[in-house]
C-alpha cells in the first residue's frame, strides 16, 4: 500500500506498478489537523494498486476511478454485461484470472468448486456446538477460521497449487457453511450439497430441502441469487477487503484472512447494512410515517440505511441491477410490503437538498434485503448473502497482493496525539 504517496506522473505508465514517489518528509505534527496533506483518517488516502475492479470515468479513462459517474467494471468488463449474460462461477473464474474462461476452463473450475462443497465432519460437530440463536456471521467467522486447522497445506501461500486448492475449498464450502449455520440455527438436520445443481441452486438445495426426494430450485431465484452473487463479487477497497489485504500482508493463512474479511463485512456501516435496512423499514411501518424518519435522519438522530457511500458520489449501479431483479422476485413470490415504504424514502430522498448536497443515493444495500426477505431468508442471513460470492474477490486481492513484490507487510503510520514520557505514580499516590 502507497500511503501519503503521490504519483510521479500522470497516468501512470502501468496500472499495476504506478511510479510513486513520496512527498518530501513532513515535520512532526502538533495535532490532527497538521497531518500531512495527503493523510487522512480511515485510510481513505491510502492507495491499493489493483486490477479488479474499477469505477472509471467516461470522460477521463486514464483517471483511477470515479464513484460520481457511477460505472463499476470487473477487470474491465461493466457489471451490467456480466449481470445479464454471465454466471457467478464465470465471474469468480474472471477475477481469480483476470480472463473469461472458455469452455473448458469454466468446465473444469465448476468440477472442482463443486467437488469442494463438502465439509469435516468434524466442522459439524464445531457448528453444533453454537447457541441456537447464534447469528450465522459470528458462526460463518469461527468456522472459516476454524477451516485453518483442518488444512495445514494453506499456509504454503507461495505455492502456486495449494493456492488454487485453497480457492476451490473457500469457494466451494462457503455457501454448504452459510446454509449448516442456517439449518443449525432451525434446528433441522443438514442437507448435503447436491453435485447435480448449480452454486446457488445448490445453495438453495442445502436451505430449503425438506423431505423432498431431490430438491429442485425455482428457476427465477436461482437466476435472482445468481445475479446478486455476480453483483457482490468484488468492489475495490472496501473495508473488508481491505482487511483481507491487511491480514494477509502478514503471510497468515487465507481462511484466517477471510474470517477477519467476515468480520469486517458484518459491521452495519458494511455488509450488515442490509440487515439493518429491513430493520429500519419495518421501524418506520407505514409510507405515512416516511418524512418524520427523514426528519430524524436530517437532525442527525439516526441514519438512512442503504444509503451513502465512499466512491460512489451518484446511483450505485449494482442497486439499479438490484432494483430490477427486486420486481423479477416479486412477480414470482408476491410484493414485499415493505417495497412501498422504501420507493417512499428513495423518493423524498432524491429530491431532498440534505440528500442531493451530500451526494447521498442509494447503495447496494438498499433493495436486496427486500429481495432475500421475499426470498425466504431471515435477516440473520443477508450479510452472510454477501460474504459468499464476496469470497472469490476477496481472494483474488489478497493472491494480487502476495504476488506483489512492492507489497510489505501493512502499518499505517502514526501521528501520536497523547501525553509525553510520565512518571509512574503508585496507586496509593492517585487521586
Ligand atoms: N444517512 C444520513 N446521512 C448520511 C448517511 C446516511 N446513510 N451517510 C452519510 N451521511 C451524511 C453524514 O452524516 C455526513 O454529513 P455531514 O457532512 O453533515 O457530517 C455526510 O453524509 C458524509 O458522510 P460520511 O459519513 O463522511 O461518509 P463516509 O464516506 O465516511 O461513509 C458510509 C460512507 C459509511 C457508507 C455512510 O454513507 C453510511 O453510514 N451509510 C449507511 C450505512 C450503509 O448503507 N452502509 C453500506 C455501504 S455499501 C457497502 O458497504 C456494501
Amino acid at each position: 500500500m502507497y500511503s501519503g504517496l503521490v504519483p510521479r506522473r500522470w497516468p501512470p505508465l502501468s496500472p499495476r506498478f504506478p511510479l510513486w514517489i513520496p512527498r518530501r518528509p513532513q515535520r512532526k505534527p502538533r495535532s490532527r489537523w497538521a497531518l500531512p496533506r495527503h493523510a487522512k483518517p480511515s485510510l481513505s488516502s491510502t492507495i491499493a494498486p489493483e486490477n479488479l475492479t474499477r469505477f472509471p470515468s467516461p470522460t477521463a479513462p486514464s483517471a483511477p476511478w470515479d464513484g460520481d459517474a457511477g460505472i463499476l467494471r470487473y477487470r474491465g468488463y461493466p457489471i451490467e454485461d456480466l449481470a445479464e449474460k454471465s454466471t457467478y462461477l464465470e465471474t469468480a473464474y474472471l477475477l481469480l484470472n483476470s480472463e473469461l474462461p472458455t469452455a473448458a476452463q469454466l468446465k473444469e473450475w465448476t468440477y472442482n468448486v463443486t467437488h469442494h462443497t463438502f465439509i469435516h465432519e468434524s466442522i459439524k460437530k464445531f457448528l453444533d456446538g453454537f447457541h441456537y440463536d447464534a447469528h450465522p456471521m459470528g458462526m460463518m467467522i469461527s468456522t472459516i477460521a476454524a477451516l485453518s486447522t483442518f488444512y495445514h497445506d494453506a499456509k504454503e501461500i507461495f505455492n502456486a497449487e495449494s493456492r488454487k486448492k485453497q480457492t476451490y475449498r473457500l469457494v466451494g464450502k462457503m455457501p454448504t457453511i452459510a446454509a449448516f449455520s442456517y439449518r443449525h440455527s432451525l434446528g433441522m438436520p443438514f442437507v448435503y450439497p447436491d453435485n447435480e445443481l448449480s452454486y446457488p441452486g445448490n445453495f438453495l438445495n442445502m436451505l430449503f430441502r425438506t423431505t423432498e426426494y431431490r430438491y429442485r430450485p425455482n428457476p427465477t431465484l436461482e437466476h435472482a441469487l445468481d445475479v446478486l452473487f455476480i453483483l457482490h463479487a468484488d468492489h475495490e477497497q472496501n473495508c473488508s477487503t481491505n482487511t483481507i489485504r491487511g491480514v494477509g500482508s502478514s503471510h497468515v493463512d487465507p481462511y484466517s484472512a477471510t474470517a477477519a474479511a467476515i468480520a469486517a463485512l458484518y459491521g452495519p456501516l458494511h455488509g450488515g447494512a442490509n440487515e439493518e435496512v429491513l430493520r429500519m423499514l419495518m421501524e418506520i411501518g407505514s409510507v405515512q410515517k416516511v418524512p418524520e424518519f427523514i426528519k430524524k435522519v436530517k437532525a442527525g438522530e439516526t441514519k438512512l440505511m442503504g444509503f451513502g457511500h465512499r466512491v460512489y458520489k451518484h446511483y450505485d449501479p449494482r442497486a439499479r441491477i438490484i432494483k430490477r431483479v427486486a420486481y423479477e422476485v416479486f412477480d414470482l413470490m408476491g410484493k414485499n410490503p415493505l417495497l412501498e415504504i422504501a420507493l417512499e424514502c428513495e423518493r423524498i430522498a432524491l429530491e431532498d437538498d440534505y440528500f442531493v448536497k451530500r451526494k447521498l443515493y442509494p447503495n447496494v444495500d438498499f433493495y436486496t434485503g427486500l429481495i432475500y426477505q421475499s426470498m425466504g431468508f431471515p435477516m440473520t442471513m443477508f450479510p452472510v448473502l454477501f460474504a459468499i460470492p464476496r469470497t472469490s474477490g476477496w481472494i483474488a486481492q489478497w493472491e494480487e497482493l502476495l504476488l506483489d513484490p512492492e507489497q510489505k507487510i501493512a502499518r499505517p503510520r502514526q501521528i501520536y496525539l497523547g501525553h509525553d514520557t510520565r512518571q509512574y505514580v503508585p496507586i496509593d499516590q492517585r487521586s
